[in-house]
């Protein structure tokens, strides 16, 4: 992708004969973070359509009332690899976290889980029960750090993680240079054995995309940078998912 962005000329990849029917029960990723504008959207967004476009039947779903994700699914080309939207916060049993799965179509075989902020207690403890595994957006700021280093703490603490523990990874979002703010960061993820994934930096990128109901990785051609920190992310998710399969 140019820096100019995201024009009606731009081509998308589309194989629409590349559908893999999943046998198996669909992998669930869950995004989250106490705090609002991380990056969960755009981290949702951003894998639902790497999924999609991998051929896999893919649904994300909206847990947050701002429906960021569904207003993103709605400016998306129904050309483009296909993607499910749940508006999950509607109509929602508040003490049940389970009612989605009955609104994704039985083939699914990837479900991506975007959260509001302030996520916390049994709603936050049935979420990650729902899901396989958790990815932690982060920008690294002293105000957002803290932020994400009581809320790893809460999901480390919750009754569902406790009693089935998930891999967590944390990314690192909107990073303009890299600073010292993340040696606190690091060091608390080292204590706790999670990864630091890696990092994503500041771009409009993200910004033109998530307006046209795209991912960066809808775009044939991507940016050589978009690419270099988007593969540990992939990776590790793919690494999940074939541990996962041999359990
Ligand atoms: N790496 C990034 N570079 C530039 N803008 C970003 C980046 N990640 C997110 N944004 C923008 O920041 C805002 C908040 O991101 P969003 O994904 O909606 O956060 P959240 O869902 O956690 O509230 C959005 O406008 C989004 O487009
Ligand atoms: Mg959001």
């Amino acid at each position: 992708m140019e820096e100019s962005g995201v024009t009606e000329e731009t081509k998308f990849i589309h194989r629409p004969n590349a559908r893999v029917i999943s046998q198996t029960q669909p992998t669930r990723i869950l995004i989250a973070n106490a705090k609002g504008g991380c990056g969960k959207t755009t981290m949702a967004t951003n894998i639902a359509s790497y999924f999609a476009t991998q051929g896999e039947e893919t649904a994300i779903v909206d847990y947050d009332p701002q429906g960021s994700s569904m207003d993103w699914l709605s400016a998306r080309d129904p050309h483009l690899a296909q993607i499910t939207g749940v508006a999950a916060y509607k109509n929602q049993n508040p003490n049940s976290t389970r009612s989605y799965s009955l609104r994704v179509p039985p083939t699914t075989s990837r479900i991506v889980l975007d959260t509001p902020a302030g996520l916390t207690g049994h709603i936050l403890s049935d979420m990650i029960q729902a899901s396989d595994f958790i990815v932690i957006p982060v920008i690294p700021s002293a105000i957002d750090i803290r932020a994400a280093t009581g809320f790893i703490r809460d999901v480390l603490l919750s009754r569902a993680y406790r009693a089935n523990k998930k891999p967590i990874a944390v990314v690192a979002n909107r990073v303009k240079k890299n600073t010292l703010i993340y040696q606190k960061l690091e060091r608390f993820l080292n204590s706790l054995n999670i990864p630091f994934i890696t990092s994503f930096r500041d771009t409009q990128h993200y910004v033109r995309a998530s307006e046209h109901g795209l991912g960066l990785a809808d775009f044939e051609q991507r940016d050589a940078k978009d690419k270099l920190e988007w593969q540990p992310m992939l990776e590790w998710i793919e690494q999940q998912i074939s541990l996962k399969l041999k359990k």
